[in-house]
């Protein structure tokens, strides 16, 4: 794995929750889906929707323009498997949220 950067306090991620962030000249969308960290790109490929914005279904996030679905794990478009968001490296320690370069 690359460089790490702090990018939030713990605390400011609730349950089920997105909060965007600014991180290696990117928006990057933070969820907590059953307590654990995902970190994807903030700009839907379609139309650049923000993702930050998405519901969550079973793990994917739902562009709130247009549906488009991605994995919050691989970045992988849900029926596309060439379309994909970069995802990031997340990490948690001492109530303090890192990320690291996809
Ligand atoms: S901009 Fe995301 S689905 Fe169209």
């Amino acid at each position: 794995m690359g460089d790490r950067i702090r990018v939030a306090e713990s605390a400011r991620v609730k349950e089920s929750r997105s909060l965007l962030v600014d991180a290696f000249g990117r928006k990057v969308a933070l969820f907590r889906v059953e307590g654990r960290l995902f970190a994807i790109d903030d700009v839907c490929p379609h139309r650049g929707g923000p993702l930050s914005g998405g519901d969550i279904e079973d793990g994917q996030v739902i562009c709130p323009l247009h549906a488009w679905a991605f994995d919050l794990e691989t970045g992988v478009m849900r029926g596309n498997a060439s379309c994909r968001v970069p995802v990031y490296g997340v990490m948690e320690e001492e109530g303090e949220i890192y990320l690291s370069a996809p």
